[in-house]
């Protein structure tokens, strides 16, 4: 593709000017733009609600609509939304997402099937009876659940986040009343990817979880392979690993680009595709100081992304909110300083940062798919 200088540059004038890709109002071409070029796409988590990071408010609505070529709810379709008892649904407030996403003919992926983790599963699950037939009864609920939501969804869904974040921090797999009373964790995951594919012979289903390139997040990776090893042994029926990618800047977590390489590689070895799927982050260690703030977030941005669009497995790179004062990470993650933190590529005014032009920067150097 010819931009509009290097085309200048050419000496191909106004030719080149015909043919080079759209431009946005800025006179920037959007992220997914830059991505689709590489054939990726880029997006971004959207909320339903009130808050200001839903597509209900226009002017992040439309920032989403100019950059992104795929959303994901950040939270609509997990248990504690959508399955508020053991027998009911509410389907409502991510229906209303998915009525904008086919308005605005935006893809979107499905986040998620199963979190399985005590903290994000629904309160009511903790004191359910699973009664005589434990295994039984919770092999049903799941059933039903991942039955209900994909037949519901999966004629606009074609991507989906099939289990979340069951392997902790120490290696080890997460442990909740619903694997317990199912007879084992390996047992609950297997079932959700089999009850996804009986469902969607087609859709990509993925393994997602919040990973970390960081010194500290060794057993977590060896953990996290375990599974994925454990997936191909069975057979269960999983695609690809959604790494999350909540990257963290400190100093005593700093990257460990040559362990990530090869735990990437060895992901790959194993034929699974890979997704970008919570991109973000951490700057409670930066200084105060927004230039330099702004470049430290910038700098491990383009490294990270350097490193994962050399893998051509990787095709979609979705981050986690586009406007610093909307993002999970102000509650999340406060800074000491009481400071607004600034781990989104849009700041409070909606000005493209340069965390903004890192991720086109990436773009814009990684080799085609
Ligand atoms: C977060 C949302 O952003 C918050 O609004 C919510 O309170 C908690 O969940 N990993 C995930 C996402 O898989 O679903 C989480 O989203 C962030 C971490």
């Amino acid at each position: 593709m010819i931009t509009r200088r290097e085309g200048i540059a050419l000496g191909l004038g106004a030719a080149a000017i015909s043919i080079a890709p759209r431009a946005f109002a800025g006179g920037k071409r959007s992220l997914n733009d830059l991505a689709k070029v590489k054939g990726m796409r880029f997006g971004s988590c959207i909320g339903s609600g009130s808050g200001g990071g839903s597509f209900r408010n226009a002017r992040y609505a439309s920032l989403i609509e100019r950059e992104c070529g795929i959303i994901v709810p950040e939270n609509d379709m997990k248990w504690q939304a959508i399955r508020p008892s053991a027998t009911t649904f509410d389907f409502r407030p991510f229906d209303a997402t998915l009525d904008y996403a086919a308005r605005q003919k935006l893809p979107v992926r499905g986040h998620t099937l199963l979190w399985h983790r005590n903290k994000w599963m629904p309160a009511w699950m903790e004191t359910h009876d699973f009664g005589a037939r434990p295994a039984t009864a919770a092999d049903n609920m799941l059933t039903a659940h991942i039955d209900t939501l994909t037949a519901r969804y999966k004629s606009q869904i074609s991507s989906f986040d099939v289990v979340n974040e069951t392997v902790m921090e120490d290696g080890s797999f997460a442990e909740t009343a619903l694997s317990h009373a199912i007879g084992g964790t390996e047992t609950l995951v297997d079932q959700a990817f089999q009850r996804a594919r009986a469902a969607m012979p087609k859709a990509q289903l993925v393994y997602n979880d919040y990973m970390s390139w960081e010194t500290g997040g060794e057993k977590h990776r060896d953990g996290v392979l375990k599974l994925l090893e454990g997936f191909r042994k069975k057979g269960t029926p999983v695609d690809a690993l959604g790494l999350q990618s909540h990257l963290v800047v400190s100093d005593s977590a700093r990257p460990q680009e040559r362990e990530w390489r090869m735990f990437i590689d060895e992901v790959v070895a194993m034929d699974y595709d890979l997704l970008i799927t919570e991109f973000d982050v951490r700057d409670a260690a930066l200084p105060a100081d927004i230039t330099q703030r702004d470049a430290g977030v910038a700098a491990i941005t383009r490294s990270y992304l350097d490193l994962m669009v050399s893998y051509t497995q990787l095709r979609d790179v979705l981050v986690w909110g586009m406007v610093d004062s909307y993002s999970w990470l102000q509650g999340f993650e406060p800074r000491k300083d009481g400071l607004p933190t600034r781990g989104c590529p849009f700041d409070a005014n909606f000005t493209a940062k340069p965390m903004h032009d890192a991720i086109a920067e990436a773009f814009r150097s990684a080799p085609p798919r």
